[in-house]
């Protein structure tokens, strides 16, 4: 049987409720030191003048560092910055651009002496007010920035006349608020120097090669010279997915002291020190035929930056692949500069906010037009992709609304809004479609078959809590003819092969497509061994010949007559080792598009005095190709749909407009779901392999799942109560 397909349980599961998996902050060497951060309470300025005076003299303190003081650091060149990061580099001068930037850094015997001497620095500053970001004048002052990722605007055909000569058109503002990451597991990390010169970093992060890489650039010392380390992550979504002033500082400050320093951040201080999701300010212009063909897309969107670096969310970027238009397609995105610190993703980034705006407007459509949602949306299915003209690699995005209404029972719907009730409640029904990109990056794997009949995977890729050692395992399991409990797997550290970041819903795809491949390079060796080597077994026989199965090797499944462990004593070795590399042409320059794709199904229930939104019920349907373990996969759709919810209902990180301070920093003040406001979720998946996204068949899952959720929610509550709600989260205060 293969493993393959299996809904295996995770092999990290008991590890982690018994608290045997040890993160970053759990890591405990001797003589290790402790760093807090002083941060700015203004938002634009400069320190006039930094006390420390007091600081040094408390008790434990080893070093009290300012911008004074602080070893200089070298500049971050752009190139590092793809695809995000933060340029601005802490405690270099005496210029503050954001609220809650750090000022200082005390570094004490324990932690809570570092804490207790930081409240004893005195900062005195010339202050200017903030540059904030305004939702209502952001357009006035947005700008195109230099510095971008991919191109900002794009237009296919003539989307303005398409949508000015149209029957019927939609145009609408749609407007979401900055979210914060809030992982479970606050970034930190543990900074150790070794007599040799070499630093170790075991830190918080979705990429330990790319933290390595910036470590190198800013400190000045060869990669070689640096190790990073995270085996486990409490969460990341993103926030993790760049590495953040407090890993240089605490780099830096373990070489001051000459010791071990670790670093934690404080929750409230990952609201300004570690990015988060920027706003949006979205316009959409649709224009149709009465039967709801679309004829035009229009979507525009601009987001907050920070003064120092442009971070372009790629809102409209949905727009360009997922609707045909029959008469074109434009899109663009601007950024306004404000005294923040600087953005990043946030799963799942573009697409998310994007999709609120097109899938709420698409509902907009169909009202407009009396096509049910789900017919809708089938009749601008296309199988070319309209921004590059090259047909998808798969797309079972028709399959994905016909089945998932099927599961939801959407015929028992009635269109008009405020038609169904249950009780004194107000039922609502909303559906919204959602394409998600499929990441193709290289990565390397290394396989040990062990003599013991075991094997070891090993690669510096991370497992960011999504099931990544588990499918791994599987994966390497069938390639050498194991069982998966005989295959082990290590993440997470430079020190192995070079892999990719947890980032952009890849690893599956990539880093795994890697691992199998190093797996079928050991299983190679070992045919080799039985075909040529010291007492061959099968001598003459073709490699295609032997059958690897449960660790025994054989020209016929009925006599599988040699073990691993048998084969290599034979040849008197102890292991064999497989190398994986990975390298798949850029998506870009393939022939075919490549992307994920879901149709999901909100109900929601309203409280017609109270105006309090419950979810129902939620069906998902997700193509993302072949699915490696239905278990964690579909684990992946219910945290996805959660997250959405999130998004739809709650989330809002709140910005005083005069001080420029994030005003609700904790878990009290930022509302994210909980089991309470969960209800039923429903995940199928209807996707088949797909050769083009990987030699694993499978599509990029994790983030598509956290997509189309608000607007499936927000259509459900217009379908409730007749109240079209454009600005997120729909709280109650928005529907009363
Ligand atoms: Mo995900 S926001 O690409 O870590």
């Amino acid at each position: 049987m293969n493993a393959v397909g299996q809904p295996i349980s995770r092999v990290d599961g008991r590890l982690k409720v018994a608290g045997g998996a040890r993160y970053t902050a759990d890591i405990s060497l001797g003589g290790v030191a402790h760093a807090a951060i002083v941060y700015s309470t203004i938002a634009n300025g400069r320190t006039v003048s930094i006390d420390i005076a007091a600081a040094e003299k408390a008790p434990g303190v080893l070093v009290v560092l300012t911008h004074k003081n602080m070893p200089r650091m070298n500049p971050v060149p752009w190139s590092h910055l793809r695809p995000q990061g933060q340029t601005y580099l802490p405690l270099q001068d005496d210029q503050i651009h954001y609220a809650g930037q750090p000022i200082a850094l005390v570094v004490a015997a324990t932690l809570d002496q570092a804490t207790y001497a930081g409240t004893l620095i005195k900062a005195s500053y010339e202050t200017h007010s903030p540059t904030v970001f305004d939702l209502r004048t952001a357009k006035e002052d947005a700008i195109e920035p230099p510095q971008r990722m991919w191109p900002l605007s794009s237009s296919v055909g003539n989307a303005d006349k398409a949508i000015a000569d149209a029957a019927v058109t939609i145009k609408q503002i749609y407007t979401m608020p900055d979210r914060h990451h809030n992982p479970m597991e606050p970034h930190a990390t543990l900074a150790v120097w070794d007599d040799a010169g070499t630093l170790t970093l075991y830190d918080s992060t979705q990429m330990v090669v790319g933290t390595r890489k910036l470590a190198s650039v800013v400190l000045g010392i060869p990669e070689e010279k640096i190790n990073v380390v995270c085996e486990y992550l409490g969460g990341g979504f993103g926030g993790k997915s760049w590495s953040w002033p407090h890993t240089l500082l605490a780099a830096l400050a373990a070489k001051v002291v000459n010791r071990p320093v670790r670093l934690q951040l404080t929750r409230a201080q990952m609201y300004s020190m570690v990015g988060h999701q920027a706003a949006t300010v979205q316009t959409i212009a649709l224009g149709a035929d009465r039967d709801g063909r679309l004829s035009g897309i229009r979507h525009d969107s601009v987001n907050p930056t920070s003064v120092f670096d442009d971070y372009v969310e790629y809102a409209a970027l949905a727009s360009r692949h997922l609707w045909r238009a029959s008469g074109g397609i434009a899109t663009s995105h601007k950024v306004v500069h404000v005294n923040r610190n600087s953005p990043v993703v946030l799963r799942a980034p573009m697409e998310a906010q994007g999709h609120f705006a097109l899938e709420c407007a698409m509902d907009e459509l169909a009202c407009a037009t009396g096509v049910d949602p789900v017919e809708l949306r089938l009749r601008n299915d296309t199988e070319t992709d309209p921004y590059s003209g090259r047909p998808f690699s798969t797309r079972a995005l028709g399959e994905c609304l016909t089945k998932g209404a099927a599961r939801f029972g959407w015929d028992k719907r009635t269109p008009e809004p405020r038609s169904m009730r249950d009780g004194r409640y107000l039922i609502g029904q909303g559906v919204a479609a959602a394409i998600y990109t499929h990441w193709r990056w290289p990565a390397k794997a290394r396989v040990t078959l062990k003599n013991n009949g075991s094997a070891l995977v090993e690669a510096a890729a991370h497992d960011i809590g999504t099931g990544t050692y588990t499918v791994m395992a599987q994966v390497a399991a069938d390639a050498l003819g194991l069982a998966p409990d005989r295959v082990a797997v290590r993440l997470g550290d430079t020190r192995l092969p070079e892999s990719h970041p947890a980032i952009g819903s890849s690893t599956v795809a990539n880093a795994t497509a890697a691992v199998m491949l190093a797996a079928r390079a050991a299983r190679q060796r070992a045919v080799e061994l039985a075909l040529t080597g010291r007492d061959a077994p099968f001598d003459g026989a073709a490699t295609d010949d032997v059958i690897i199965a449960d660790g025994r090797l054989g020209l016929t499944k009925a006599n599988l007559n040699i073990t691993y462990t048998e084969l290599l004593a034979r040849n008197g070795i102890s292991s064999l080792v497989g190398d994986g590399d990975y390298n798949p042409v850029e998506e870009v320059n393939g022939p075919k598009a490549i992307f994920s794709f879901s149709a999901v199904f909100a109900e929601v229930r309203v409280d017609p005095d109270l105006g309090l939104v419950r979810l129902n019920r939620f069906v998902g349907a997700y193509d993302a190709g072949r699915i490696i373990n239905p278990k964690t996969a579909r684990s992946q759709a219910i945290g996805g749909i959660i997250w959405g919810v999130g998004q739809a209902l709650l989330e809002q990180s709140e910005t005083d407009p005069v001080s420029g301070q994030y005003i609700n920093r904790n878990y009290s003040g930022y509302l994210v779901p909980t089991n309470a406001d969960i209800p039923e979720l429903d995940v199928m998946f209807v996707g088949g392999f797909d050769e083009e996204a990987s030699p694993l068949g499978a599509k990029g899952l994790g983030e598509l799942t956290a997509v189309s959720v608000a607007p499936a929610i927000a259509n459900a509550v217009y379908h409730a109560t007749g109240k079209r709600i454009r600005d997120l989260p729909v709280t109650v205060e928005k529907l009363l």
